[in-house]
């Protein structure tokens, strides 16, 4: 079977309702910026998508008769329960992550049923997917009704191929760290190889929240998770430009600007088209319009807004009332300024045609799009691509994420009503030759980062980081050459290993203190130090008295602090060369400075080091303060002959003459070796593996590029791997 991309989103292109007289089932499209945008491409090849038909409730020959109609548009369906609908849809999903993601945080809801059920929901949704995905797939992931699924399709298909797609905005830590199972959602996020956002500001909140709240760093959009590489990048979503434009000119929408009439063309007219949602701000719309008619009286009888109001989740309680606030205000309006041959508001609360639609863009004198936070809003693009003459006025809310694009438009904040009411007496005063200009180069730009540009870019990176992982990969110690690494070892009858410490022997923790060896790792030291044909060596940054103590049972020898202090067998620690600490006071002084001034971090004095931790401070602020006090330090030391080292959450100071590598020659010389190893993780482990003979087997802990020879993923595969050797007799 040929590879093909699986779109999945909690809503079909296509809704399925029945008729309650008669039973039958019917069949239209869905209305919302994802169903509407995606909805011209995923048609292509034996793409498919899968996703909720839009009802509950069918028996097995309705359900037959819905698999058939979708299967013949290369659609799956996935089915609710009643309870799912009320739980996972207008629960979870419209009652805690809407309202939360569009900082509405006093609409939101936090209640363990509701997540329970999005949970079963989400699983629900993998089930359906695993029966249709081939290995060879591009399974794409949308928005946030599906946040968890990425994670539960890596751990069912660990090498898939997967894309998540954000569709609304990404808040700011502030408010997403309210959510009670934020670590968790984070974590399903990241089960992607690729995340996508529609706004930079969306996808730096969700580094920020990944960063903060699992302690996970990233570096030019790309994230580690687990030794995974993540990718993270915005993609602002396009329309389908040629449809609308199409449209625009065709005579059935000609038709329909003629059918309506009056209602386009004896006055000037203002469109206001949104699903019904408070994040749209459609009463701050509305007494902006109430405003502006009372502040330029001369535009009575003159002006009037036609607003659509496309029914949205009407079950759920913020929807409803918002629903009887809107129809409250717009009878206000008109009874407030209404003339026999003359209403200032034309309300509709349905959806539109597609004609429909395109004749209420291509004939309306001003596009009023004003939401109070958008994720991206693809109304304003459709009013735009639809404006085939250039004569119109788009007036955008600065909070939707096309603001970041449609610089042209008259941008307002829709909190002020003032600029509500100045941007409508502008854009029905601007001259025609604005107009066009403005309209010009929005086209231009909606017209060439379309929606089918969207897809292929977003697919792009997918196969970019795909190939990045698969770089990484290839330098995983491959199978055949720890094969052959195993004959050495056991043909070799003089072994020495260098083994680091934090991050090679022992995964890190808040406290470096709190990481002495457990009953495996002791078991595994047992093993390989009682063959007497190894010579263990512990190399690690630690002070020498802790080393010491952790590995009392063992025979090995230590090189601590860097490669400070040397101990062989049970002799006495010496130190490397003569080195003096006059230096330390100085420099503890300021380290002191940022323990002040950073809440968490702490100072570690060693003999001949000195070393400031932030793994407990806040993580952002941490790395602030970090390469802050690395340039600070930098400066200092110039002539001092030390060294400034920035490692895993921590900044050292010791001497330039002393690195772990200069130490383990040291060792090496001591004897002829006929198998050498050493396995490290960070930077300071890179002057182990740069001393090493060629013919050594050196081992990087995690994923990254290293000077080691392969790299392993994890603590727990060097502990693999060392059992092993200690296994050999
Ligand atoms: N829309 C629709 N039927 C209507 C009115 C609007 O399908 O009667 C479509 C509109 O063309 C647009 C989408 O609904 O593509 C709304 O998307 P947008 O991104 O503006 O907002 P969302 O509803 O996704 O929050
Ligand atoms: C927004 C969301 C979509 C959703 C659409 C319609 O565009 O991002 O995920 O499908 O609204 O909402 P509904 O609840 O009707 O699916």
């Amino acid at each position: 079977m040929s590879k093909k991309t699986i779109i999945v989103s909690n809503r079909l292109p296509v809704t399925v309702s029945k008729n309650t007289e008669d039973g039958t089932l019917s069949f239209h499209p869905s209305s919302g910026g994802l169903a509407t945008g995606l909805s011209t491409t995923y048609k292509q090849g034996g793409n498919l998508w899968i996703g909720w038909p839009g009802t509950y409730g069918h028996d097995d020959k309705e359900k037959i008769h819905i698999e058939k109609e979708l299967k013949e548009d290369n659609m799956a369906p996935v089915y609710l329960t009643k309870e799912d609908v009320n739980k996972f849809y207008e629960g979870y999903s419209n009652k805690t992550l809407w309202p939360l993601f569009h900082y509405f945080t006093e609409y939101a809801t936090y209640d363990k049923d509701l997540w329970d059920s999005y949970i079963h929901v989400n699983e629900l949704f993998l089930k359906a997917i695993l029966e249709h995905a081939e290995p060879e797939d591009t399974i794409w992931v949308h928005d946030y009704q599906l946040l968890l699924l990425p994670g539960m399709l890596r751990e069912a298909l660990p090498d898939a191929t997967i894309g998540f797609f954000n569709h609304i905005p990404f808040p700011s830590y502030e408010i997403f760290r309210l959510l009670p199972w934020r670590e968790e959602t984070l974590e399903g996020v990241l089960g992607a190889d690729l995340i996508g956002f529609h706004t930079y500001d969306d996808m730096r909140h969700f580094l920020s929240s990944v960063n903060r709240l699992l302690g996970y760093d990233s570096s030019l959009g790309l994230v580690k998770v687990k030794n995974r590489l993540v990718a993270v990048d915005a993609f602002p979503m396009g329309i389908d430009y040629d449809k609308f434009e199409q449209a625009a000119n065709s005579d059935k929408t000609k038709q329909k600007v003629i059918a309506y009439g009056d209602l386009l063309s004896k006055n000037k007219s203002i469109l206001s088209i949104d699903r019904l949602d408070y994040s749209k701000g459609i009463k701050h719309r509305l007494l902006g319009f109430d405003k502006f008619l009372s502040k330029y009286p001369e535009y009575q009888g003159e002006v009037s807004l036609i607003l659509l109001v496309v029914p949205s989740r009407d079950k759920v309680d913020q929807y409803q009332h918002l629903k009887e606030e809107i129809d409250t205000l717009v009878g206000k309006i008109n009874g407030k300024y209404s003339r026999m041959n003359w209403s200032p508001i034309h309300y509709f609360y349905r959806s539109f045609s597609f004609d429909g639609l395109s004749a209420l863009y291509k004939a309306s004198d001003v596009g009023l799009v004003t939401p109070l936070r958008d994720g991206m809003n693809l109304v304003c693009k459709e009013y735009v691509a639809s404006k085939t003459n250039q004569q119109g006025v788009l007036i955008l809310s600065e909070m939707a994420g096309a603001a970041k694009e449609l610089s042209e438009a008259i941008l307002i904040n829709p909190n002020d009503e003032n600029q509500i009411v100045e941007a409508l007496y502008n854009a029905l005063t601007m001259p025609e030759d604005e107009q066009r200009s403005r309209m010009k180069e929005m086209q231009k730009k909606v017209r060439r980062y379309n929606v089918h540009r969207w897809v292929e870019i977003f697919m792009n990176q997918l196969d970019n980081i795909k190939e990045k992982q698969t770089a990484m990969n290839s330098r995983l110690l491959p199978k055949k050459s720890q094969e052959r690494m195993l004959e050495k070892y056991e043909a070799a009858s003089k072994r020495i290993i260098f083994l680091d410490y934090d991050g090679t022997l022992k995964g890190f923790a808040a406290d470096p203190q709190s990481v002495s060896p457990d009953q495996e790792l002791k078991e595994i030291m047992a093993s390989i130090t009682a063959d007497p044909k190894n010579r263990v060596v512990i190399i690690s940054g630690r002070d020498k008295e802790t080393l010491e103590a952790w590995f009392a049972d063992f025979k090995v020898d230590i090189i601590a602090e860097h490669g400070i202090w040397l101990r062989r067998g049970d002799q006495d620690f010496e130190m490397i060369d003569n080195l003096n600490s006059d230096w330390k006071s100085k420099i503890s002084r300021m380290l002191d400075r940022y323990v002040d001034r950073t809440p968490g971090s702490f100072v570690e004095e060693k003999a001949f080091s000195i070393a400031w931790h932030y793994r407990k401070a806040d993580a952002d602020f941490g790395d602030l303060r970090a390469n802050e006090l690395v340039g600070n330090l930098n400066y200092l030391v110039s002539n001092m002959n030390l060294q400034v080292m920035h490692g895993n959450k921590v900044v050292e100071v010791k001497s330039q003459d002393v690195n772990k590598g200069k130490a383990a020659v040291k060792f090496l010389n001591d004897d002829k070796y006929d198998f050498i190893f050493a396995a490290g993780d960070d930077v300071t482990d890179e002057d182990t593996f740069l001393a090493m003979p060629k013919k050594s087997y050196t081992i990087k802990v995690g994923i990254g590029a290293s000077a080691a020879r392969y790299n392993l993923k994890t603590v727990a595969d060097v502990r693999q791997l060392l059992t092993t050797f200690g296994n050999i007799k």
